[in-house]
């Protein structure tokens, strides 16, 4: 199914050496037809994973001018406003704990094994904005799986980077710095958790968590943790930056619930960007819209309490 907003280049562009597109990211159109090669590329093609039902996707701009990132501002606007200040190359992820290949992941060593394919994903932040947004990346699983996970790892965690130097916002004790957030295992090795490198076939702009971040579409936008430099497996649950901040208000599963009440308001409606703000309200769903994906993780467990 060809999608108008997939295709940059021309198909005659593409060769095995043009793999990396726009510095990094594969065409998407390309990476799709590698991946419905594979095994199981029909359900890669259709259904949640490739937005289907969705809608069109937000625009660039709706998604790169619009964000929260705190170290560079509170301000929805600050972000992209001062973000240009973090230095992305080189990066590296040190991948750490219960690992049997623990070490410092160059950024572009993770690039060359990883399979970049698009993913177009609701997006639902808890202040009850929303957007469609279409990610270029890989599945946490892969990374994972390159690091060799331990028998006895239960959690993921997760740490953005930390410089004062370059974030602004760290002067300020908003929350406590770094940022950090935290998955169960088999929600981190669920095959949509994704780890975003690009937006529209580009490279992932600074301001939504260059140069990777993690993207977790049915919890809200703050689970998502941008510009990751450690990735620590461990026994216990960690400790997740908003939880820190206030455990009433921000659960470490933060599974986005229309039936859940933030203590500071209602969670059954959420604005779509880009659509003004006389647009109507739409109902939030349960799971983010991915129910029928991952509800089976959460099988007999209160998720009231459990939030
Ligand atoms: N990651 C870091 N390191 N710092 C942040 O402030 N904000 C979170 C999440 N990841 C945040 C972060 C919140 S509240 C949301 S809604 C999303 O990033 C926003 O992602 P976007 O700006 O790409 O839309």
């Amino acid at each position: 199914m060809a999608y108008r907003w997939k295709n940059t280049l021309k198909e005659s562009d593409v060769t095995c050496e043009a793999a990396f597109l726009n510095r990094r990211q594969l065409m998407a159109g390309f990476a799709g037809s590698i991946v419905a090669g594979g095994v199981g590329g029909q359900a890669l093609a259709m259904g949640p994973w490739k937005g289907e039902g969705l809608g069109e996707p937000n625009s660039w701009d709706d998604i790169t001018s619009y964000n929260n990132f705190y170290e560079f501002g509170t301000g929805k606007g600050d972000p992209v406003k001062y973000a240009h200040m973090l230095t992305t190359a080189p990066w590296s992820v040190k991948i750490d704990g219960l690992v049997d290949n623990p070490g410092d992941y160059a950024f572009e060593d993770i690039m060359s094994k990883m399979t970049i394919e698009e993913r177009i994903y609701r997006f639902r932040c808890v202040e009850r904005w929303a957007m469609i947004v279409p990610w270029n990346g890989f599945e946490l699983a892969d990374l994972l799986e390159l690091a060799g996970v331990q028998s006895n790892a239960k959690y993921v965690s997760f740490e953005t980077a930390l410089r004062p130097d370059e974030m602004p916002g760290v002067r300020q004790p908003v929350i406590e710095w770094p940022y950090v957030e935290g998955l169960r295992l088999d929600e981190a090795m669920h095959p949509l958790t994704f780890v975003a490198t690009g937006i529209y076939g580009k490279d992932i702009p600074n301001q939504n968590g260059a140069p990777l971040r993690l993207v977790v579409p049915w919890k809200y936008g703050y689970k998502s943790i941008k510009s990751i430099v450690r990735i620590t497996l461990t026994e216990d649950e960690p400790p997740t930056a908003w939880n820190k901040y206030s455990a009433r208000e921000y659960g470490f599963y933060s599974n986005v619930n229309p039936n859940r009440s933030h203590p500071r308001w209602s969670q059954e409606y959420e604005q779509l960007l880009g659509q003004g703000l006389f647009a109507e309200k739409t109902p939030t769903l349960m799971f983010n819209g991915y129910e029928e994906e991952v509800a089976s993780l959460y099988e007999g467990m209160d998720l009231l309490e459990h939030h």
